[in-house]
C-alpha cells in the first residue's frame, strides 16, 4: 500500500468557519477518500491555527483568556467538520504540547546553525496579514486594505530567519519541478516574487507586544511569530523525526488557498523545509476563492456564507456536492442562493434523488423488491452497460487530475442516461404486456438501473459519502474498496432483496 500524506491550511481561531474553510476541507476530503478507495494509506490532517496578535486581541475584547477563545473556536470547526462528514485523521491545534514541543525543537537547531539571528529591524507592519510588509505587496502604489488592515510603521529587535542564502536555489528547485504548484500558472507568480531580493522572515515578537505565542528557547524575552509557528504543524503533527513522520514525509499535497502561497508556502516554507535538510512537499494544491455575487466575503459586507445554514437545511451532501461541482479547481467561483437551489433540485432531486426513488419504487412493484437477473441484454441495455465503462474511465482519470467538476458532468450524464433509457424501456408498460419477453425485457431494464445507481454510489462516494451509503444499505452491500466494485458486474446485486420500500435521497425544496 502506498502511503498518501494530505494537509489543508490550519484555519485561524479569530474568526468562524465560512464557505472558503468548509470547501478547502471538502476538497481536501474528497481526494483523501478517493485515495483510500484506490487502496492507499491515507494520512489526512487538518487543524486550527491558535496564537497571534488577533487572536490575543479578540479575548481580551471577549473578557476571556486565549486559551478560552481558541478552544470555543476550535469547537466550531470541528464541529463543522463532523458536520460536512470530512475524514481527517488527524486535528492540530498550534496551542498542543506535541506541536510546542518540535517548534521548540526546530528554532533550537536553526539557531545553533546561525540560520536564525538577532537585529534591529523598522518597517511597515500590518496587523491583518501579521507580517512586515514590502515594496511589492503593493498594489497600484498602496498597500490594499482589504488585505492587510491598517498597516503602521515599527521599529523593534527580533529574531530573523535567512532567506536569501536559498533564493537562487529555489528559483531553480521551482523551475524543475513542474508539478510543485498546482495550478501550474501559480509557480509564475513565485517566480515573479523571488526576482528581488526577498527580506529575511521576522519570526519573533518581543513578549511585551505579543504574548500568545510560543516562547523561543534561547530567548524568553520573545515568542515566535504566526507563519514560523503555523508551517510547522505540516511536521509537528506527523512527530518530526519519528518513524510516522519518515512514513509519510515528504507530504503529497498541501492543501491551501492562493492568498497564503506567496510567500508563506511557496518561499518561507520550502526554505524552512531545506534548512532542517528536509525533503520538500511533493505538491502544493492551491484553489482558488469563494466569492459573493463577483466580491471578496466579508463580514463588513455582510455578504459571508455559513456552510452550516446550507449543509443544516439541505444535508452535508448537498453542500459538497455543490462546492466540488461549481468549483473548478485552482479558479475562483462564485456562490448565490440561486445556483445552490437550481443545483439541489436538478442535479440532485430530479436526476439523482429520483432515479433512486423510481428504481425503488419499480422493483418493488413489479419484483416483490428482489433484483432481477439480466438475461439477454439488447440494445438498450448494453448501450448502458458501455456508457459506464466510457464514464468510468473518464471519471476517474478527472479524479486523478483534480479536475472534480469534470468528473461529476460525466458522472451525471450517465445518471441522466438511465433516466432516459427507463423512458424509453417503461416499465410500466412492458409490466402490462403478456409477451414473455417483454417480461424479461422488465426485468432487464429494473436490473440494469440497479445496477447503474450501484455504479454511480460507488463512484460519487467520495463526494456524497451519506448518499453512496444510504444506498448501499438498500442493495445490502458493504461500503468496500473501488477495483472491481466499479465495474459493471450484475451480479453484485442479482437475486438480493432490497432493504427498504422507499427512499427519498434529496427531498424537493423550494
Ligand atoms: O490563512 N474561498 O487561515 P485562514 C476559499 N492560519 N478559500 C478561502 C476563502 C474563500 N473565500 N477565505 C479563506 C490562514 N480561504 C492561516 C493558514 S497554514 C500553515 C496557516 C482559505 O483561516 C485560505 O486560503 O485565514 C486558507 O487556505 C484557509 O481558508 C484558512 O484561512
Ligand atoms: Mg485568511
Amino acid at each position: 500500500m502506498k502511503n498518501f500524506y494530505l494537509t489543508t491550511a490550519i484555519d485561524y481561531a479569530n474568526g468562524h468557519p465560512h464557505i472558503g474553510h468548509a470547501y478547502e476541507k471538502i476538497l481536501a476530503d474528497v481526494i483523501c477518500r478517493t485515495k483510500r478507495l484506490l487502496g492507499h494509506e491515507v494520512h489526512f490532517l487538518t487543524g486550527l491555527d491558535e496564537h497571534g496578535q488577533k487572536v490575543e486581541q479578540t479575548a481580551k475584547e471577549r473578557g476571556i483568556s486565549p486559551q478560552e477563545l481558541c478552544d470555543s473556536v476550535a469547537r466550531e470547526f470541528i464541529e463543522m467538520c463532523a458536520f460536512l462528514n470530512i475524514s481527517y485523521d488527524d486535528y492540530i491545534r498550534t496551542t498542543q504540547p506535541r506541536h510546542k514541543a518540535i517548534v521548540g525543537e526546530i528554532l533550537q537547531k536553526l539557531f545553533a546553525k546561525e540560520d536564525i539571528y538577532k537585529a534591529e529591524y523598522t518597517g511597515q507592519y500590518s496587523t491583518r496579514a501579521e507580517r512586515f510588509l514590502q515594496e511589492k505587496d503593493k498594489v497600484d502604489g498602496v498597500w490594499p486594505e482589504i488585505e492587510f488592515g491598517e498597516v503602521t510603521e515599527i521599529t523593534e529587535t527580533n529574531y530573523f530567519f535567512k532567506l536569501n542564502p536559498h533564493k537562487k536555489w529555489l528559483i531553480d528547485y521551482i523551475a524543475a519541478h513542474d508539478d510543485f504548484i498546482f495550478p501550474k500558472f501559480r509557480a509564475k507568480q513565485v517566480l515573479e516574487f523571488l526576482k528581488e531580493d526577498i527580506n529575511d522572515l521576522c519570526i519573533s515578537r518581543p513578549k511585551n507586544r505579543l504574548s500568545w505565542g510560543i516562547e523561543l528557547p534561547f530567548d524568553p524575552d520573545y515568542v515566535t511569530y504566526v507563519w514560523f509557528d503555523a508551517l510547522i504543524n505540516y511536521i509537528s503533527a506527523v512527530g518530526y523525526g519519528g518513524e510516522h513522520f519518515s512514513a509519510f514525509w515528504p507530504v503529497d499535497y498541501h492543501v491551501i488557498g492562493k492568498d497564503i502561497l506567496v510567500p508563506a508556502h511557496s518561499i518561507y516554507w520550502p526554505i524552512m523545509l531545506r534548512a532542517l535538510d528536509l525533503p520538500m512537499p511533493k505538491a502544493f494544491l492551491v484553489h482558488g476563492w469563494w466569492l459573493c455575487s463577483g466580491e471578496k466575503m466579508s463580514k463588513s459586507a455582510g455578504n459571508v456564507v455559513d456552510p452550516l445554514d446550507y449543509a443544516r437545511q439541505f444535508g452535508p451532501d448537498a453542500f459538497r456536492y455543490f462546492v466540488i461541482r461549481e468549483m473548478n479547481v485552482g479558479q475562483d467561483s462564485d456562490f448565490s442562493h440561486e445556483l445552490f437551489l437550481s443545483r439541489y433540485n436538478s442535479d440532485l432531486g430530479n436526476d439523482f434523488g429520483n432515479l433512486v426513488s423510481r428504481t425503488i419504487n419499480m422493483l418493488q412493484r413489479y419484483c416483490g423488491g428482489v433484483i432481477p437477473t439480466i438475461a439477454d441484454p439488447e440494445t438498450p441495455e448494453t448501450e448502458i452497460m458501455d456508457l459506464w465503462s466510457r464514464t468510468r474511465e473518464k471519471a476517474l482519470e478527472a479524479y486523478d487530475q483534480l479536475q472534480f467538476h469534470r468528473a461529476l458532468e460525466d458522472i451525471f450524464t450517465f445518471i441522466c442516461a438511465i433516466n432516459k433509457f427507463l423512458e424509453i424501456r417503461a416499465p410500466w408498460k412492458l409490466a402490462k404486456s403478456d409477451d414473455p419477453k417483454d417480461s424479461l425485457r422488465l426485468n432487464n431494464s429494473l436490473a440494469v438501473c440497479a445496477e447503474g445507481i450501484r455504479l454511480a454510489a460507488a463512484i460519487l462516494a467520495p463526494i456524497l459519502p451519506n448518499a453512496s451509503q444510504k444506498i448501499y444499505e438498500i442493495f445490502r452491500l458493504d461500503a468496500v474498496a473501488w477495483g472491481e466494485y466499479l465495474q459493471w458486474n450484475a451480479r453484485f446485486l442479482a437475486g438480493k432483496s432490497l432493504a427498504v420500500e422507499s427512499l427519498i435521497l434529496f427531498p424537493r425544496i423550494a
